[in-house]
C-alpha cells in the first residue's frame, strides 16, 4: 500500500498527524481492517491512511491536508452500507468519525438533540428513552450504524410510514465542505425559511457534498403503549385494502405496515425457524404496528379494529399481541431477514422502490424473469409496502458470492423497475453498487443538475469522487 503515497502525500499526512496527534492518523500498516470495508459485496480495499479527527475543526484541518496534495477522501461512520458508499478506493484516505461520538444536549422544550455524527443510532435512541423522548428512526443495524451516515444515506428503516426518513428527522446540521469551511447551522426550529434549505443537499448525498459532523435531530413523545396484529390475507389486493383500511382507522398512530410474500415466509418459517404465530396458509403476511399514548383506550381501540377486519371478511386469519413479548416475536418474523447469510449462503440484497399499487405486478413478473434469465435463480420479496419500498433477496444455491451473477440479476431486476416508474434505490442509497442504474430512475437533466451542484461543491472531486454519479 505504501508504494502508492507519494512523497508529498505522505509529507501532508504526517503532518496532519503532528498537529491532530499520532491515535488520529492511521498510515499505510496502521490502517485498521475494518476501515477497509463496508457492508456491500465488494472486496476489500486498505486507504492509504485513516484520519480520525475529534471535531469539525480536525475533520477541516484534514481535508485541507488532503485537498492539498489531491488526496480523495472517503468518510466514514459505522460502515454498515449496502452499496459501496463507504468503501475506499485504492489511493484514499478514509476519514472516520469513530471518535466523534456523543450527545451534546438534549433540549426539553424544543424536543431536540445534538450529537456528534459518529454516534451509533443505538445510542441517539437510548439517550432519547433516558430523557424520556423517543427517537423514531429505526433499521437491523442500529447497534452499529452512525447517525452521521444514516443521515448522509437518507436511512428510512421501519417505521417510515408514520416518522418519514432520516431527512424528516433533522432540524440543524453542521457539515465540512471539501475546502475545509466548516458550516454551522444548529437550527432547532421546525420552521425556518430564511432562503435555501442548505442542510437537505448533504442528507442522502452519500458524502460526495461535504462532511455531516454535528446533528440537532427531532426528537418524539415516548409512545405509551404499542399494539401490533400479524395479519394474513389471500392476496396482494387485500394488502392494499388493508393498507387503506390501517390509515383510516388507526389514523396518526400507524406505525409500521411491513409485508412479507409467501417466499420470504416460507424461508423464514421453515428455515430460519421462527415460529409463526398463525397456522400456516397461502396467502401474504402484515405486520401492522401502531404506537398510541394510553394502552388502556388505544389497546381496546385497535382490538376493536382487528374484528371488524376480521367481520368485514378482509383478512383470511390474524394474530393480535397480547404482550410485549408477542410484538417481540412478530418482529422477529421481519428481523429474520439478518440471519439470511447463515441459512441461504451467499446471496444479493435488493432495495427498490416501486408505487405501491405495483409491487405484487412486480413481483409476479420479476420471479420468474429471474428463473428464466438465470437457471437455478431463486428470490424472496418483502419490505416496507406502506413506504412502497421492497426488499428482495436473490441468490442460486450453492455459488460463492463472488460469483454470484449479479449483472444479470441487476439487469432483470433494475429494468423491471424502470417499465414499472420505481426507483433503483428506496433507501439504501447508490454508493458505487447502483450507479451504473441511476439513469433508471432519474432523468438526463435531473443527473446533469446532480453534477452541476457536485462541481460547485467539490470542484477538484476528492469528496467521495465517482460515488453516486
Ligand atoms: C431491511 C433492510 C434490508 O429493511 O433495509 O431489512
Ligand atoms: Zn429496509
Amino acid at each position: 500500500m505504501d508504494s502508492q503515497i507519494t512523497s508529498a502525500a505522505l509529507a501532508a499526512l504526517q503532518e496532519l498527524r503532528n498537529s491532530l496527534g499520532a491515535s488520529a492518523v492511521l498510515i499505510g500498516a496502521d490502517v485498521p481492517e475494518r476501515n477497509c470495508n463496508d457492508w456491500s459485496t465488494q472486496p476489500p480495499q486498505a486507504p492509504i491512511a485513516v484520519v480520525r479527527p475529534l471535531d469539525a475543526a480536525g475533520v477541516s484541518q484534514a481535508l485541507r491536508a488532503c485537498r492539498a496534495v489531491g488526496l480523495p477522501v472517503v468518510p466514514q461512520g459505522g460502515l454498515t452500507g449496502l452499496c459501496g458508499g463507504a468503501r475506499p478506493e485504492a489511493g484514499w484516505v478514509a476519514l472516520s468519525l469513530e471518535r466523534m461520538v456523543g450527545v451534546e444536549e438534549i433540549d426539553a422544550a424544543s424536543a431536540t438533540m445534538t450529537v456528534r455524527a459518529g454516534t451509533p443510532l443505538e445510542a441517539v435512541q437510548r439517550a432519547a428513552d433516558e430523557a424520556d423522548f423517543y427517537f423514531a428512526l429505526d433499521l437491523g443495524a442500529r447497534g452499529s450504524c452512525a447517525i452521521g451516515g444514516n443521515l448522509s444515506t437518507n436511512a428510512g428503516g421501519n417505521r417510515v410510514i408514520r416518522y418519514g426518513m432520516a431527512r424528516e428527522m433533522v432540524l440543524g446540521l453542521e457539515v465540512v465542505l471539501a475546502d475545509g469551511t466548516v458550516v454551522t447551522n444548529l437550527n432547532k426550529m421546525l420552521k425556518n425559511n430564511a432562503g435555501y434549505d442548505l442542510k437537505q443537499l448533504f442528507i442522502g448525498s452519500e458524502g460526495t457534498l461535504g462532511i455531516i459532523t454535528r446533528i440537532v435531530l427531532r426528537l418524539f413523545p415516548k409512545p405509551g403503549c404499542t399494539m401490533s396484529a400479524l395479519c394474513v390475507v389471500p392476496d396482494y389486493a387485500a394488502v392494499v385494502r388493508l393498507l387503506g383500511a390501517a390509515r383510516r382507522g388507526l389514523g396518526p398512530l400507524l406505525s409500521a405496515f411491513e409485508v412479507m410474500w409467501p417466499d420470504y415466509w416460507q424461508v423464514v418459517t421453515e428455515r430460519v425457524g421462527v415460529r409463526s404465530p398463525v397456522e400456516p396458509r397461502e396467502g401474504i403476511y402484515v405486520l401492522v404496528e401502531a404506537q398510541g399514548t394510553d394502552e388502556a383506550l388505544d389497546g381496546p381501540r385497535f382490538e376493536a379494529w382487528m374484528e371488524r377486519l376480521m367481520d368485514d371478511g378482509l383478512l383470511a386469519d390474524a394474530a393480535v399481541a397480547r404482550s410485549v413479548a408477542d410484538t417481540q416475536s412478530f418482529w422477529a418474523l421481519r428481523d429474520a431477514c439478518a440471519e439470511f447469510f447463515q441459512v441461504l449462503g451467499p446471496h444479493i440484497s435488493y432495495d427498490i422502490g416501486l408505487p405501491v399499487k405495483d409491487m405484487d405486478a412486480y413481483v409476479q413478473r420479476c420471479k420468474p424473469a429471474l428463473a428464466a434469465r438465470i437457471p437455478g435463480c431463486l428470490s424472496v420479496h418483502y419490505g416496507h409496502i406502506g413506504d412502497g419500498n421492497m426488499h428482495l433477496v436473490v441468490w442460486v444455491p450453492g455459488v460463492p458470492l463472488e460469483q454470484q451473477p449479479k449483472a444479470e440479476m441487476d439487469e432483470v431486476i433494475y429494468g423491471l423497475v424502470r417499465e414499472l416508474g420505481g426507483t433503483v434505490s428506496a433507501e439504501h442509497g447508490i454508493g458505487t453498487a447502483k450507479k451504473r442504474w441511476l439513469g433508471h430512475a432519474r432523468s438526463p437533466a435531473e443527473i446533469a443538475l446532480m453534477r452541476t451542484i457536485k462541481a460547485a461543491l467539490d470542484p477538484q472531486s476528492l469528496l467521495n469522487p465517482g460515488k453516486v454519479l
